[in-house]
């Protein structure tokens, strides 16, 4: 039998080997994904706008907790105390903020501090006087459906708990702001937060 100029010239009880190196395009993507793996590891730990942060991911995650609470809400009405009350309620307002971020940040900014919608963050209001007028804003809307109507798209207690996220953008500093509207609005009132069922722990009904 001729040589084969590609088996190799060792044999071991009979076996030899074929000269078969692994394809260039084999060890461009092996390469490649040395490379890829030493940007993303530096990215991931340095922090990245591409990739989530593990205090989104924690935001996430009580938002999502939140969210399965809402059932659990009691009904709420839509009065000065209870809008001033909940704007006090650090889990709810995580809460309402995704909902904010989800319906009204188009118009609204980002933060509050306005776009096609007014400054929601200054001390003026060109429909509200009162904590209120939050209310029947988001629910009726305003300007003839430039500023929509939320009180069919949305959940009554959505919309309540979204006054009072509004309400607690006040005196906040936006980092995009548009000049204020409208007239001064009243001072709100002052409200405890709201008194929440304990979390159930589970072990309800031993003594
Ligand atoms: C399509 C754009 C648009 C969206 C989306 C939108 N708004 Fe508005 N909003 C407006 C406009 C425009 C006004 C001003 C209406 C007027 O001229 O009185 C306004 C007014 C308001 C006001 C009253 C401000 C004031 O000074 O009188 C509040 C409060 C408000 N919006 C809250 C919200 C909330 C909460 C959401 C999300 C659920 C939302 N808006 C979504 C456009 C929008």
């Amino acid at each position: 039998m001729p040589h084969d100029p590609k088996v190799l010239d060792h044999e071991y009880d009979g076996i030899q080997e074929f000269d078969n190196p692994t394809p260039g395009w084999w060890h461009f993507l092996f390469y490649l994904f040395i490379v890829f793996s030493f940007f993303y590891t530096v990215l991931a730990f340095a922090g990245s706008p591409y990739l989530p942060t593990p205090e989104d991911k924690h935001q996430t995650e009580k938002i999502a907790a939140q969210k399965k609470k809402f059932e659990t809400l009691p009904d709420l009405l839509p009065d000065a105390m209870t809008i001033a009350s909940y704007s006090k309620s650090e889990p709810w307002m995580d809460y309402a903020a995704s909902v904010f971020a989800g319906n009204c940040v188009l118009c609204h900014g980002a933060e509050g501090g306005g776009a096609v919608g007014p400054n929601l963050t200054d001390e003026f209001g060109k429909s509200i006087k009162t904590i209120e007028d939050i209310h029947m804003v988001i629910q009726n809307g305003a300007a003839a459906g430039a500023m929509p109507a939320w009180g069919q798209r949305l959940h009554p207690k959505d919309v309540i708990l979204l006054s009072s996220y509004v309400a607690k953008l006040r005196g906040t500093s936006p980092m995009v702001g548009i000049a204020p509207e409208g007239e001064q609005m009243e001072p709100w009132p002052d409200a405890p937060p709201p008194v929440e069922p304990e979390a159930d722990s589970g072990d309800a009904g031993d003594g």
